[in-house]
């Protein structure tokens, strides 16, 4: 390969007077011109973005958070109307107990889920009967709900927080009351 001799060169070369340090010199060469242009446009581009963010064309940081945190509550409003959030206490459970829609729900989950221990008639058979009125470790609607939903891990009644929501759970809390 041969080299462009400084006389061919479009820019000769001009040493730069006064400047040597331990015997290196220095060309006084211009910068290529693609790399000014890419310079120049880098300075263009940040006076025109601090305008931009003074005018709020941009979004600044802050903007840019808020905007995501919109969106956050946003997904966590749809999630919640998907899987609806509801009161459970002595007061809304007793409100169940007499309410045809809930006990008919409550009916569907109970031959599906509970009456293979339970009994189909609520007669008992694994699980403790639900046709007296004895309970052997609820105590109230609130903890026969709590029950179903995290489960007698030592007796044997499993969990149901994964299979049913907690109108589910209310709803089935509610028909075994019924028997
Ligand atoms: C795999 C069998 C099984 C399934 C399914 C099951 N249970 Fe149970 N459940 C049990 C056992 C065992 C106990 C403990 C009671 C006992 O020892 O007699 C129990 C206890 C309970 C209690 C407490 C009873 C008390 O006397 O205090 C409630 C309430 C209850 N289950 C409701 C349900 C409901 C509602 C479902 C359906 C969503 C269900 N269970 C599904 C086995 C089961």
């Amino acid at each position: 390969m041969s080299r462009t001799s400084p006389e061919d060169s479009k820019y000769p070369d001009v040493i730069i007077e006064g400047h040597d340090y331990d015997g290196i010199k220095e060309y006084d060469n211009p910068m290529p011109a693609w790399w000014l242009w890419i310079f120049y446009a880098t300075i263009a581009w940040s006076v025109f973005y601090i305008a931009a963010l003074g005018a709020g064309w941009i979004a600044d940081y802050d903007t840019q958070l808020e905007r995501g945190k919109e969106r956050i509550a946003q997904k966590q409003a749809a999630a919640a109307e998907l899987a609806p959030v509801i009161e459970v206490n002595e007061e809304t459970l007793t409100d169940l107990l007499d309410d045809q829609e809930a006990l008919s729900r409550g009916a569907d989950v109970y031959a599906t889920r509970c009456a293979q221990c339970h009994g189909a008639e609520g007669q008992g058979g694994i699980g403790a009967p639900f046709d007296d009125d004895d309970w052997l470790f609820a105590d109230g609607l609130v903890s026969q709900f709590e029950i179903i939903r995290d489960g007698l891990a030592a007796e044997g009644m499993p969990a149901h927080d994964r299979m049913l929501d907690d109108q589910e759970i209310a709803d089935v809390t509610a028909f075994i009351n019924s028997f």
